[in-house]
């Protein structure tokens, strides 16, 4: 079933049910200043699900169109998009829970007016209680009764089955909220049957099973991420990814080798020299996005929305490049995007010349500055090379000069840094913006950041969390453990090391023990200045090289340098006590999120303190 037919089938559906189909809001927010695009199909609806009444009725239904770029680095694998569409149904103090169940089962399973979805395919959670609301047993008992067998019914947590889910300990959402259900669909060959709960948090985790709706039951009020109450009115809310559902129904490994992208990435391999699928599949991604952004009104600038789009474009002139394009191409691209979508975004299609041109304004833009400044990178990599062979870490002020004088977006520095063999210190670029915060654009990347006022905080924990990881790795696995590169965002750490072999969950597990103790222990994080020599004779590890010269600061966990458990040639900034990381009510743990493969012989972690 292509991707139309499962908008159309779905809005019919709804229609059908005494809803009003409503036209998907722009992904510009128009009266919420606290995020910059559209992330879920309820975000426009926020002031009726609280109690206004909708001009429309008490039932709606939509596809809204939805802009996420806070997982820009992953997108090129087989989920991740900057621009998707949320399928949605809303009850504003209408139907609750039993009709909202049986509807979404109806509409999953149903040959003639649904998906027609296996049955015995499906998987369903249900919010296990907690302080703040009881255990879903009323969900469960629906689930049943519409048939869904009571085994294959799981009670999950609030860090899945509440909406909007916390994470990492941090809350500050203020709106409604409330527990939810979420459906899975089985996506293997043969099928896995019966499963208990820790085999099917085993097959989510193998992505074996795929979410693909969740219908949230909205009758309580955060502020400031703390439950104040319940609404005035029950109400509902469910969103399915187009693109997963997409996947699910057309049985592809990836959203890219779905129907959505049929037109675009024809375009692409029409125009690409190179074979690389990743680097396609972002250039394709981000074209829709700001295809997307445009249409609704968005223009590259320095600030903001504005910023986020010429980022995302900039990627795709460079990754356009990488493929081997013709200059120009990005013109023809956005074109079928406009082809694809444009027959359901009627705004894509009255705009099309606009789009197309402003695209390719931004591409001849940045090309006044791109040759100059990969000339400048060539020239910082060369001397840097011949001054210090063995300082991986890019220059900082060269880093800055790239992002100030020849436009290249953060990201795609490190990108570039990375294919030359070198890093980029991502503290040291952000203490370099924070000085510079009379610049417009140092507002953008804050909000591009996830719009966190704490966002540093959290980032000198994981730098310091980095740290004990490194040791406890190498405690664990051996000295053969180094790191090949970190990034630090608010919400996670990610670590690359030298190590072959996929980690067990025995050696993770010893791995997070360490950590933890480590972080209950409450040791001091200090810093002391010594000469080279003097540093590696303590043992302080350094696997990028000393950018100090003969003078190091090496920060070290525990009471002396001698004895510390952790010590490292670093710039900082760190915390200055390992019980930091517990959180202000001293509950977080350190969590690996995820450990995979990089390249050859390079793993990749990715941690948590939650
Ligand atoms: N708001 C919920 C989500 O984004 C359901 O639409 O998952």
């Amino acid at each position: 079933m292509r991707s139309d037919e499962i908008r159309s089938r779905f809005l019919k559906f709804f229609e059908k049910r005494g809803h009003a189909i409503i036209p998907a809001a722009p992904l510009v927010p128009e009266n919420d200043p606290s995020v910059l695009f559209n992330t879920a199909g309820m975000q426009p609806l926020v002031p009726y699900l609280m109690g206004g009444k909708h001009p429309a009725g008490t039932r709606l239904a939509d596809s809204q169109k939805c802009v996420r770029t806070i997982d820009i680095d992953e997108v090129g694998d087989s989920t991740h998009c900057t621009f998707f569409e949320m399928l949605g149904n809303w009850s504003l103090g209408d139907y609750f829970k039993e009709d909202a169940i049986r509807w979404s089962y109806e509409f999953l399973t149903n040959k003639t007016e649904g998906l027609g979805l296996d049955p015995t395919r499906l998987y369903v959670t249900v919010f296990a209680g907690d302080e703040n609301a009881e255990k879903d047993t009323e969900a469960f008992d629906i689930w049943k009764k519409v048939g869904v067998p009571e085994n294959r019914i799981y009670f999950k947590g609030a860090d899945s089955n509440w909406w909007p889910a916390v994470k990492n300990g941090k809350d500050s959402w203020t709106g409604p909220t409330g527990p939810c259900s979420e459906m899975f669909y089985d996506v293997t060959e043969k099928g896995l049957g019966d499963m208990t709960v820790e085999e099917y948090n085993q097959a989510d985790a193998k992505q074996q099973v795929v979410e693909v709706w969740n219908d949230v039951f909205m009758e309580f009020e955060k502020k400031e991420g703390k439950i104040v109450g319940k609404l005035a009115q029950k109400n509902v809310d469910t969103g399915a990814g187009l693109e997963r559902l997409c996947m699910v129904l057309q049985k592809t490994d990836s959203v890219f080798d779905t129907d959505l992208f049929d037109t675009i990435l024809g375009k692409v391999n029409e125009f690409s020299i190179s074979d690389d699928v990743r680097v396609k599949r972002i250039v394709a991604d981000h074209i829709r996005t700001a295809v997307f952004l445009i249409g609704d009104g968005v223009l590259p600038s320095n600030t903001d929305q504005g910023y986020v789009l010429r980022r995302i474009l900039r990627r795709a002139v460079r990754f356009a490049d990488v493929l081997g394009m013709k200059h120009g191409s990005l013109f023809w691209l956005a074109g079928a995007v406009i082809e694809k979508f444009g027959p359901v975004y009627g705004n894509l299609s009255e705009k099309a010349e606009y789009i197309k041109k402003e695209v390719d304004t931004e591409e001849q833009k940045f090309r006044k500055t791109l040759e100059q400044g990969l000339k400048e990178f060539n020239n910082v990599t060369t001397v840097q090379l011949n001054k210090q062979p063995f300082l991986k870490m890019l220059d900082p002020q060269a880093v800055f000069r790239l992002y100030t004088s020849y436009g290249f977006p953060f990201e795609l520095i490190v990108e570039i840094a990375k294919e030359r063999g070198f890093d980029v210190d991502d503290l040291a670029f952000r203490r370099d913006m924070e000085a510079h915060q009379s610049l417009s654009r140092a507002g953008a990347e804050k909000k591009f950041k996830g719009g966190l006022a704490d966002t540093d905080e959290m980032s000198l924990k994981y730098h310091t969390a980095t740290h004990l990881l490194h040791q406890a790795l190498r405690d664990v696995l051996g000295t053969h453990v180094q790191q090949k590169g970190s990034n630090i965002t608010a919400e996670r750490l990610r670590f690359d090391f030298a190590h072959t072999a996929k980690m067990t969950d025995d050696e993770k597990k010893k791995v997070e023990d360490i950590v933890n103790e480590k972080i209950s222990a409450g040791l001091p994080m200090q810093v002391v200045e010594l000469d080279k020599s003097e540093a590696e004779k303590v043992g302080a590890l350094h696997f990028f090289g000393d950018k100090y010269g003969e003078k190091v600061t090496v920060y070290f966990i525990g009471d002396s340098v001698q004895t510390a458990y952790s010590k490292e040639f670093c710039g900082g900034p760190h915390v200055k006590n390992t019980l930091e990381l517990a959180g202000p009510e001293g509950k977080w743990k350190f969590k690996i999120a995820k450990e995979e493969a990089v390249s050859a012989g390079v793993r990749r972690i990715k941690a948590v303190l939650v």
